[in-house]
């Protein structure tokens, strides 16, 4: 039976009814609306819109019904429109007339909406755990790895000595800034919007304030049109998803070129990859490449809340029915992601040797070479000419900036020394690149020490 059966003289088609209703995917949001009813119901007693012993025996129906639905003793009925009916009619079928004031001054409009900003509350609060286990991991990394020289690239070029700390600590940044963009997310979706009814309001006095303090909530929403149309707070979750799976999925990358044998820097933990079917020598980064792959999926589904949200007349439509199945699906691939990639950096080995010679290969230096050359007061630009030159010798020779014969230097330039060989070590390089937020591990130890303090701080 319908809610709405008073108006109607027939059923709904069977194939029709299936496609309307959101049980399938709104169930997950049980205890979430439980929750809500119940503050609605303590609202309407202490307002004496219903009596006082009406709200206490609804509240405790909905308690009991919670705590069956958690136990597996009452089953979620899949032929039902969706968990909002299910829950007011299993009420109903306990308590009778009384369950049938519970929607009294409340519209499934406002209920889905607060349901789903309850929901999204604590998958933000689960997701932001997660990333911070994930910066733990990573603190430790780069603290053990502070002295490491790597090359760092630009164009995928070995440009200039880093330390395997500071890279790390990058990344370290980015989830940062994903962890002050979901408390953001947070402040604007904790915020109750039941009162709102249908979509203009109600004649009922309402507390709402006190549904909002109930629940938990920092404040109510200031218009019932707005209220009820609202889905920005998921698009801004899953803008959030979105960025951090950006980040997730650069980090993956690299940890694919890391692994391949051109490169050698790490290696999975067995655990973490996997092999192949057919080339029995083949370890492979799978789960890197899936934490990649997996970005597309969440890009979409903020795709699809942009492009269902666009053309929508206020206030409520049933086409933001499909808001939920694209915001849970970018929930549960970035706990997913997370929950696989978190472990997986933590059991990498590291191959540093290999990140030295790749960082010595090259002329990963040339730039602290010239800056020798403006340590004995030649302008920068000259410098560069004549360092130039000596790459350019190098090659010729096939031979380093280190290697390279100390007359070929003064060849070229006659302030160099033999002082030059100790100014474009890598370990000089990168020690004297001490500015604010610079490679050198004294500053990487204070980026990390001002990350543990910002982490143990929230
Ligand atoms: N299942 C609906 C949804 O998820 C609940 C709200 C339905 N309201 C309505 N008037 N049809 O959006």
């Amino acid at each position: 039976m319908k809610l709405w059966a008073g108006r109607f003289k027939k059923e709904i088609d069977k194939k029709t009814n299936d496609f309307n209703s959101s049980i399938a995917f709104d169930q997950r949001m049980y205890k979430q609306d439980i929750n809500g009813s119940i503050a609605h119901a303590k609202m309407l007693g202490k307002q004496g819109i219903i009596s006082a012993d009406e709200s206490r025996l609804i509240a405790e129906e909905l308690n009991n019904i919670l705590n069956e639905i958690e136990s597996g003793k009452l089953a979620i009925d899949p032929d039902t429109e969706d968990i909002h009916t299910f829950i007011e009619s299993e009420l109903t079928k306990r308590i009778q007339d009384t369950g049938k004031k519970l929607h009294t001054a409340r519209s499934r409009n406002d209920q889905v909406v607060l349901d789903l900003r309850l929901y999204l509350i604590e998958e933000i609060d689960i997701l932001q755990d997660q990333i911070k286990e994930l910066i733990e991991v990573l603190l430790n990394k780069a603290e053990k790895y502070s002295q490491s020289v790597m090359p760092g690239y630009t164009h995928l070029q070995r440009a200039q000595p880093v330390t395997f700390g500071h890279h790390l600590m990058a990344y370290v940044e980015m989830l940062l800034r994903d962890l002050d963009r979901l408390n953001d997310c947070r402040k604007r979706t904790n915020i109750s919007p039941l009162g709102a009814g249908a979509l203009a309001g109600t004649t009922y006095d309402l507390n709402r304030q006190y549904v909002a303090e109930i629940l938990g909530m920092d404040g109510v929403t200031h218009n019932s049109l707005d209220s009820v149309s609202d889905r920005d707070f998921a698009i801004e979750l899953v803008s959030v998803l979105s960025i951090l799976m950006v980040h997730l999925s650069r980090f993956s990358e690299e940890i694919i070129l890391w692994c391949s044998f051109e490169f050698r820097f790490i290696e999975l933990d067995d655990a973490f990859s996997t092999g192949s079917s057919i080339m029995p020598q083949k370890k492979n980064p799978d789960i890197a490449e899936l934490v990649r792959g997996k970005s597309g999926r969440v890009f979409g589904d903020l795709m699809t809340l942009l492009t269902v949200m666009k053309g929508l007349p206020l206030a409520y439509n049933k086409d933001m029915q499909e808001d939920k199945e694209a915001v849970f699906d970018a929930l549960d691939t970035v706990k997913m992601c997370l929950t696989a990639f978190t472990p997986m950096l933590d059991t990498m080995k590291v191959n540093t040797q290999n990140m030295r010679n790749a960082a010595a290969g090259g002329f990963i230096n040339a730039t602290d070479c010239a800056d020798y050359l403006v340590s004995k007061g030649l302008p920068f630009r000259d410098a560069y000419k004549a360092t130039g030159e000596l790459v350019a010798r190098c090659i010729e020779l096939n031979k380093t900036l280190e290697t390279l014969d100390i007359s070929e230097y003064k060849s070229v330039c006659d302030l160099f020394d033999e002082d030059v060989y100790e100014f474009i070590s890598l370990e000089r390089c990168v020690n004297q690149r001490r500015v604010y937020g610079g490679t050198s591990p004294e500053c990487v130890k204070a980026q990390i020490e001002r990350v543990r303090k910002i982490i143990s701080n929230m």
